[in-house]
C-alpha cells in the first residue's frame, strides 16, 4: 500500500530559482536561506519517496483569470515548465503518475471533492522552485509527480476549512492506494506577502512565525481564519497558506516537526520552511 512518508511546506517565490539559475547559492544574501533546506534534503535521501504531490497556485502559465478552476489536478505521463516571464530556465520534464492521479480524482470525487482534471498540464514557479529547492542536483527527478493546482489568484478562493478537509481526504485517499508508494505532500507558497497595489510590500513577521507555530499541532486554528481576514493579516498573496493547510491534513492527526526556518524577506515575501514526518 502507498505510505504518506512527511509533508513539506516551503515558499515558491520565483527570485529562489533564478538565485540557483544564476549559481548564487553561496552568496551571502543566499547562503542562510539555501543551508536550511539542507537537513530536508538529507532526509529526503534517507527517506527516498517514491511519489511528490505537489499543493501549488498557478498564477498565470497554465490557466488565466478567463478560466480559474477551484482545484485542478494533472494526470498526464509528463509535466514541461514553460517561460512565465521571470527568466527562469526550462527545466527537464517531470515524470508523472497518471493512473495514481486518477486514482485519486476518483476518491476526492466520491468525497465531493470535483476536480478539474488535466491530461496536459504546464507548471508554473510554483511547483517548479521547490522541486528544484528540494532536489536540487539530481540528474533526473527522483519522484514522479502528482501536480495539484488551488485557486489563490481569482475570488472566491476556496476557504482554509475547506482546503484542510481537502487534505485529509487527499491523505486517505493516498493510503487507498494498492501500491507500494512512499509520498510526500509539498504545500507550496505563502507566507506573508503582497505584490501587487497599495500595501505592495507588505510582510507580517508575527503572523508568519504564528502560522508556522500552529500548523504543526493546531491547523484546525488556521483554518477558522477567512480568506479575507488572511488578506488582510498576510496581504493579497497571504492566501497561499491554504496550499500549506491541504499538505497538513494529508498528514493526518499526529506529526513531528522535523524542520523549520523563516527568511525574511525573500524578494517582497516572508518566506517559511516546515519539514513534518507523519508519526507511524
Ligand atoms: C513572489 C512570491 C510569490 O509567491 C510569487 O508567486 C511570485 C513572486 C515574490 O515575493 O517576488
Ligand atoms: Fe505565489
Amino acid at each position: 500500500m502507498a505510505r504518506v512518508v512527511g509533508g513539506i511546506g516551503t515558499s515558491h517565490i520565483p527570485a529562489i530559482g533564478l538565485a540557483m539559475a544564476r549559481k548564487q547559492v553561496a552568496d551571502p544574501y543566499w547562503k542562510p536561506f539555501f543551508d536550511a533546506y539542507l537537513p530536508v534534503r538529507d532526509w529526503l535521501s534517507e527517506v527516498r519517496p517514491t511519489v511528490a504531490v505537489v499543493i501549488y497556485n498557478d498564477h498565470g502559465l497554465n490557466f488565466f483569470l478567463d478560466k480559474m478552476p477551484a482545484f485542478a489536478i494533472g494526470a498526464a505521463p509528463d509535466y514541461r515548465n514553460a517561460d512565465e516571464g521571470w527568466g527562469l530556465p526550462t527545466l527537464r520534464p517531470f515524470p508523472g503518475d497518471a493512473a495514481f492521479s486518477w486514482h485519486l480524482i476518483e476518491q476526492l470525487s466520491a468525497a465531493d471533492f470535483d476536480l478539474t482534471t488535466c491530461q496536459e498540464m504546464l507548471v508554473d514557479h510554483g511547483f517548479v522552485v521547490p522541486m528544484q529547492l528540494l532536489w536540487p542536483q539530481a540528474d533526473s527527478w527522483p519522484v514522479r509527480v502528482i501536480p495539484i493546482h488551488v485557486n489563490t489568484v481569482q475570488h472566491p478562493l476556496p476557504s482554509p476549512a475547506r482546503c484542510l478537509r481537502f487534505g485529509e481526504t487527499l491523505g486517505r485517499a493516498l493510503e487507498s492506494w494498492d501500491q507500494d508508494e512512499r509520498v510526500i505532500v509539498l504545500g507550496t507558497g505563502g507566507l506573508s506577502h503582497q505584490l501587487d497595489g497599495r500595501r505592495a510590500g507588505f510582510i507580517n513577521k508575527p503572523f508568519d512565525l504564528y502560522c508556522l507555530e500552529k500548523i504543526v499541532h493546531e491547523p484546525e486554528v488556521l483554518a477558522r481564519h477567512t480568506i479575507r481576514e488572511l488578506v488582510t493579516l498576510a496581504g493579497t498573496q497571504g492566501p497561499e497558506l491554504i496550499q500549506w493547510l491541504i499538505m497538513r491534513g494529508a498528514l493526518g492527526p499526529d506529526v513531528r516537526q522535523l524542520q523549520r526556518n523563516y527568511h525574511v524577506p525573500i524578494s517582497n515575501t516572508g518566506s517559511g520552511l516546515l519539514l513534518l514526518e507523519k508519526a507511524a
